[in-house]
């Protein structure tokens, strides 16, 4: 989905994860995303349909609505929030590291914020362009999007693909110091590191202007060369290495520059751990226009952004994500409020390999086929990967080999229910337009 390029596989020895979830999607690079051509209407409609089949507060029958019954589902199951489990006990970690600094300012523990969000919030008031491929449908679930495919507005309704998507609000209410954590949601591939709901920290420190000076009497040039948007970069970066120390112990960090759209200048801070260069959060100095939006032109502050779960794989020994939503009391009785242990695995399970191949349509979006692996297998699939890729100079066709893992993390499946789902996903594909071969 964001069309970036894959990182080499990593091996579950050195659980590096160097190319796990959150902060590599959009909005993040948001350079380097080749942009993408928006598919035809008819996917649209058909994709309403799809996801039209029971009226409620995610499936609305709206022509852009493409929330599944599968992701519905899982809205509002509040891992972040059980304490005794990996990802409860890293945000309660770090909460804890940011109220425990020696400063007069109380970060604001926020964790129960709906995730159901107006494009507003979670992109323009962010300065994310409309035209940018986070906001596309093949990228976002939509509750409500007039026009379908084509127009992306600010009154569109979404589940929010970041947390960064309560900043805005977070400000206007006055708060000058908060963590806001929650679900995020992202239409994308299917492996051990991606699942299409995850969880973020969104951190924000506003300054005293009698410390940073009044941007509103400089111009961008100025700020950005001044003393105080210096000692704001270097309250985060510090805040930050700290941060990493308290979850890592002492580890060797480097800080990248990087872009985002919400804040300049931004960067990617990055450990060394196992052996291995890991991204850890984006981050950067909140940009004019965002400060702008929420009606304080004259304050400045910082902001940083990351994901629990690839925190949580890396310091837990967690290798695939789907773990986090198991039920099965192996998993979730490993673990314990403040405690951070190694994962035992409690037994592999055998994968089942099956390959599906098929001539693309025009306006073909892996990510739809995607979403009809979540739906039809739900935490069954552990991966589909494409395999072969070529084109009939003939035929003016291309054709795509998926080759898809079905395993559960909990138990053995027959060969029944593996042709079943086999059949049933080969059968909703061609949903898609595509020609099974
Ligand atoms: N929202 C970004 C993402 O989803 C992460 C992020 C980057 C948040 C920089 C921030 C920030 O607050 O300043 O990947």
């Amino acid at each position: 989905m964001r069309r970036f390029p894959r990182q080499p596989m990593l091996t579950l020895a050195s659980i590096t994860l160097a190319n796990a979830h959150v902060m590599t999607h959009p909005p993040v690079r948001m350079t380097s995303t080749p942009a993408r051509h928006f598919s035809s209407e008819r996917s649209a409609l058909k994709r309403g349909r799809m996801a039209a089949t029971a009226e409620s507060r995610f499936i609305t029958g709206n022509v852009g609505n493409n929330v599944t019954p599968y992701i519905e589902n899982l809205v509002g199951r509040d891992l972040h929030k059980n304490p005794d489990q990996p990802l409860g006990i890293i945000k309660a970690k770090i909460e804890n590291y940011f109220n425990s600094l020696d400063s007069d300012m109380k970060f604001d523990v926020v964790d129960s914020l709906d995730p159901l969000v107006d494009a507003q919030r979670c992109f323009d008031d962010l300065l994310i362009p409309t035209d940018h491929p986070g906001r596309k449908p093949s990228d976002t679930y939509y509750v409500t999007r007039d026009g379908g495919r084509e127009v992306s507005s600010a009154a569109d309704t979404l589940l929010r693909t970041h947390t960064s998507a309560h900043q805005s609000t977070l400000m206007r209410e006055g708060r000058e110091a908060f963590l806001c954590t929650g679900d995020v949601y992202r239409r994308d591939e299917i492996d051990a590191t991606h699942f299409p709901v995850f969880h973020q920290m969104e951190g924000v420190k506003l300054f005293d202007p009698a410390l940073v000076g009044d941007p509103t009497t400089m111009t961008r040039e100025e700020w950005l060369a001044s003393p105080g948007c210096e000692l704001i970069a270097a309250d985060l970066k510090k805040t930050l290495e700290g941060m990493c120390d308290e979850l890592f112990g002492p580890v060797e960090k480097r800080w990248i520059d990087e872009y985002f759209p919400f804040t300049e200048p931004s960067f990617e801070l990055e450990i060394f751990y196992n052996g291995d260069w890991m991204e850890v959060l984006g981050c950067g100095v909140i940009h004019s226009g965002v400060l702008d939006n929420v009606g304080k032109p004259d304050r400045r502050g910082w902001a940083f952004g990351l994901g629990l779960e690839r925190l949580a794989m890396v310091l837990f020994s967690i290798p695939d994500i789907r773990l986090f939503w198991s039920a099965d009391k192996r998993f979730t009785k490993q673990f314990k409020e403040g405690q951070i242990t190694t994962f035992k695995p409690y037994s592999k399970y055998p994968p089942c390999f099956k390959d599906i191949s098929f001539w693309l349509p025009d306006d073909f979006e892996p990510n739809d086929f995607f979403e009809i692996g979540r739906e039809v297998c739900g935490e069954l699939v552990e991966n589909m990967s494409l395999v072969d890729e070529f084109t009939n100079p003939k035929k003016g066709k291309t054709s795509h080999c998926y080759r898809i893992t079905y395993r559960s993390m909990d138990r053995s499946l027959t060969d029944e229910e593996v042709n079943e789902m086999q059949n049933k996903l080969r059968e909703r594909a061609t949903d898609l337009g595509v020609e099974l071969r």
